[in-house]
């Protein structure tokens, strides 16, 4: 990634962006190779009936919410007003806030799992920190966070036309994520780097973690 300085509001970007290409990432998305699935089994299996769930970047509420609220209560949050009126159309039975992930006002210990999909690339570096630390704090003993991480060079940078609008990504760097886990709490119980192939893109590292409280 360029790591050079992004003059416009990046949360704008990001909202507007998905606005904008809801439907065309949707299309797209279902196009990526992505182990989401199975990591979403694996989270759905180590919790017990009717656990409370957070999603943020919850996007049009698939594959996340729609998995998780057969048998949770699944908050999704998204910045898109677009996506989460998806969301709302594709899994009535959750509950969707459209807000931006770092304005969220949770009650300490109140949460079973936090999932975060392909959402923390868009965050900006000097706020993801913050994010990972409230995320633990917003768990309850033992509660569980699935999150995938940029796996590339620290940095941000603006994509002029992504899927056809611009989108801003961010990442802390591969290396960062697991130190920082550990530094509030979070301990991995499963990782590991996924390469997924993106049409038009190409190949992508994710960094894949199930981490618990
Ligand atoms: C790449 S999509 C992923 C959607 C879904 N989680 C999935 O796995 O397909 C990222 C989503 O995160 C949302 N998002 C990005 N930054 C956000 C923020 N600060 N607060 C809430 N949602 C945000 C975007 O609007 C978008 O819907």
């Amino acid at each position: 990634m360029a790591g050079r300085a992004v003059a416009r509001d990046p949360k704008q970007i990001v909202a507007r962006g998905y606005d904008a290409i809801a439907l065309r990432y949707a299309e797209w998305v279902g196009r990526v190779s992505s182990p989401a699935i199975e990591w979403l089994r694996d989270l759905d299996a180590r919790l017990p009936d009717g656990a409370d769930v957070l999603e943020l970047g919850c996007g049009r509420g698939v594959p996340g919410t729609r998995h998780l609220a057969k048998r949770h209560r699944v908050t999704g949050v998204d910045i898109s007003a677009v996506q989460i009126e998806l969301a709302r159309h594709h899994v009535p039975e959750a509950s969707f806030v459209h807000a931006d992930a770092l304005e969220l006002e949770v009650a300490p210990g109140s949460v079973d799992a936090v999932v975060a999909l392909s959402f923390f690339g868009h965050v900006p570096v000097g706020e993801q920190r913050e994010l990972i630390g409230r995320i633990a704090l917003w768990l309850r003993d033992g509660g569980l966070l699935l999150a995938t991480f940029g796996a590339g060079e620290p940095g941000e940078e603006v994509d002029e036309d992504w899927l056809g609008a611009p989108m801003f990504f961010a990442s802390l760097g591969g290396d960062s994520y697991l130190p920082l886990l550990h530094e509030v709490g979070l301990m991995p119980l499963r990782e590991e780097v996924v390469v997924q192939h993106e049409p038009g893109h190409g190949d992508v590292a994710f960094h894949w973690v199930l981490a618990r409280a």
